[in-house]
């Protein structure tokens, strides 16, 4: 099993690495990690290369993960929630997934060969909303090709650190269950 995870969190041992770090320790086989305050990769910048070829035409670390992107098992995109929304970071990361929406949508490709499942985590200090997080991750799973499995979350950050929360972290263990019973025979 290969999973790719997008982490979108500043904090190395914050709340969303700490959240990580449980789903991390119950799933097998491969995992990679993009962390997108810290991984250089550019946003994308529009240039329409992709409408015409499969290809992205920005050259930088960004190729790689496309590769294991298009050969893994499961995307997790991970992010604490900055005004309601994902990072700045992790949305310009995730913004280079735009080829595989522009190839799909101006030649009629798709991009991925197999099934992939996609889920998210989310931190939020505890103004309680995260729907439009929500529904931006799982905007980028679906462009990365991948069937959404659900979502776990600490939402009360401010006065409960994620790693001290067990409901948000047995939340990440179904999680993590949804993830291996979805490559069972
Ligand atoms: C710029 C900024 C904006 C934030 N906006 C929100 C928000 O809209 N809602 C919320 O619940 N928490 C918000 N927070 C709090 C973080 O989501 C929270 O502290 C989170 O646990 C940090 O996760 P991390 O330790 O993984 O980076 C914000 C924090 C920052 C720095």
């Amino acid at each position: 099993m290969r999973t790719l995870i997008f982490n979108g969190s500043p904090r190395k041992n914050g709340d969303t690495v700490a959240l990580l770090n449980v789903l991390k320790s119950e799933i097998p086989g491969e995992i990679r990690q993009v962390d997108a305050y810290f991984c250089n990769i550019s946003p994308c910048s529009d240039c329409r290369w992709c409408v015409q070829k499969e290809t992205c035409a920005i050259k930088d670390g960004m190729q790689e993960v496309y590769d294991y992107l298009e050969n893994c098992n499961n995307v997790i995109i991970a992010s604490p929630i900055y005004f309601s929304c994902l990072t700045g970071p992790l949305l310009s990361l995730g913004s280079r997934l735009q080829r595989y929406y522009a190839v799909k949508r101006f030649q009629g490709k798709n991009l991925f060969s197999t099934k992939k499942l996609g889920a998210v985590i989310l931190c939020g200090g505890g103004d309680g909303s995260y729907q439009t997080a929500l529904s931006t991750a799982r905007c980028l799973l679906r462009e990365s090709g991948c069937e959404y499995i659900g979502m776990a979350a600490a939402l009360n950050t401010d006065t409960l650190r994620a790693d001290n929360d067990v409901a948000a972290k047995t939340e990440v263990r179904k999680l993590a269950k949804r993830l291996r019973s979805g490559w069972e025979d």
